[in-house]
């Protein structure tokens, strides 16, 4: 048997990890600076992380949830402490895509209205609803269409107070910060705007902060920095550090009932043993300050290029656009500097989300790179 052919990929096989590096099979050493797509927060292989997850293979691995998993409490307390989201429930699932399905689910459960208010060049997974929540196209089959969905304009507040007027929302969905798209922060006003629309018409808030939350922005989630709450909160990705996991923080005022909500895997003791370790580094390595002066330093290092035309950045969260595609300056970071990028949807955009424990000195050898290939004109304006 073949793999679905579904991955456009780079000729490299990673055998080994550790902190900021990836090594391949030829013993090739890299920078990496986008973790898997956001997914490695504490650093690849952090030895407290490995420690927890093997001592807890050792003992149990696996139990469906028609037992107490007591570790799952022990995660959710502490995320909740964490995050500053104490009193709300937490359900834990397997990826951010079935975060976010279940999410949009809950929300309809609660409300008993079927329409939701999304916007222009999200990404929220692939699932029927999540992926109902995009307007990319070529993801969407047609299984997956439904008007269920109504696409506002990215930060249009005008657009939005005439969807909410339009009809009976269910819910609002919106990242902390769009990361596929490109890293578009939501102006502060949009999002108070969300929460005030929510609250009058009796819908939803829910903020994805799937790829933007677990402390990228300096903040546990992104959405923090414009002083609101969200009734529910979705995460995965940096949550586990490359465990799968995902999870879905919920408001006390929306309430819980046996069947509601389900999953096999979704809070296994592997998986909880992994989230756990991740909040406890996060807490005791002080990383959400690492990440404000690390992505500090990054900006300001990089802030006038002549190749870029914006830097969109909060924390460790990058969307450097440069003034052309940004396809060569990636293949030359890979090829010539061994350094790791991420693109995104918007063609100019290099995406940078490295882990939070990232040094000033390793993302020097980024900037003297970036640098190197922007004065050599191989690429020019
Ligand atoms: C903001 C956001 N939401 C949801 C997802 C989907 O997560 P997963 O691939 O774990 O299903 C992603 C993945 O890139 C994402 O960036």
């Amino acid at each position: 048997m073949k793999l679905f052919d579904v991955y456009p990929l780079f000729d490299l096989n990673f055998v080994k990890a550790e902190g900021s590096y990836v090594w391949t099979d030829k013993n090739e050493k890299y920078l990496d600076l986008y973790g898997g797509h956001a997914v490695i927060s504490i650093g690849h292989s952090h030895p407290f992380y490995v420690n927890k997850v093997t001592e807890q293979l050792q003992n149990i691995g696996f139990y469906s949830n028609s037992v107490k998993i007591p570790i799952q409490e022990e995660v959710a307390a502490l995320l909740g402490k964490i995050s500053g989201y104490n009193d709300y429930n937490f359900f834990m699932c397997n990826s951010g895509a079935e975060a976010n399905e279940n999410a949009i689910k809950l929300a309809s459960f609660h409300t008993g209205r079927k329409k939701n208010i999304c916007f222009t060049k999200a990404f929220h997974g692939r699932t029927a609803a999540a992926v109902a929540a995009t307007d990319n196209k070529s993801i969407i089959a047609p299984v997956n269409e439904t008007d269920n969905f109504i696409f506002v304009p990215f930060n249009n507040t005008t657009l939005l107070e005439e969807a909410f007027a339009n009809n009976e929302i269910s819910s609002v969905i919106i990242e902390g910060i769009q990361g596929v798209a490109g890293v578009q922060i939501p102006e502060v006003s949009f999002l108070q705007k969300i929460r005030s629309l929510c609250d009058k018409n009796e819908a939803v808030f829910i903020c994805d902060e799937i790829q933007s939350g677990y402390g990228r922005t300096g903040k546990f989630f992104a959405h923090q920095h414009a002083n609101i709450k969200a009734d529910i909160i979705t995460v995965a990705k940096g949550m586990g550090n490359g465990f799968p996991v995902g999870g879905v923080l919920i408001s006390p005022e929306i309430k819980a009932k046996h069947g509601l909500l389900g999953t096999t895997f979704g809070g296994n003791y592997l998986a909880c043993a992994a989230s756990k370790a991740v909040l406890e580094v996060l807490a005791s390595e002080n990383l959400m300050q690492n990440a404000i002066e690390a992505g500090d330093y990054l900006f300001e290092q990089l802030k006038d290029d002549e190749n870029i035309a914006e830097i969109r950045y909060q924390g460790l969260m990058f969307g450097i656009e440069l003034k052309t595609p940004c396809a060569p300056f990636r293949n030359q970071l890979l090829q010539d500097f061994k350094i790791l990028t991420g693109n995104a949807s918007c063609p100019n955009t290099l995406r940078i989300l490295p882990a939070l424990t990232i040094t000033k000195a390793e993302l020097d050898l980024f900037i003297k790179a970036f640098k190197t290939i922007s004065q050599s004109k191989l690429v020019t304006i």
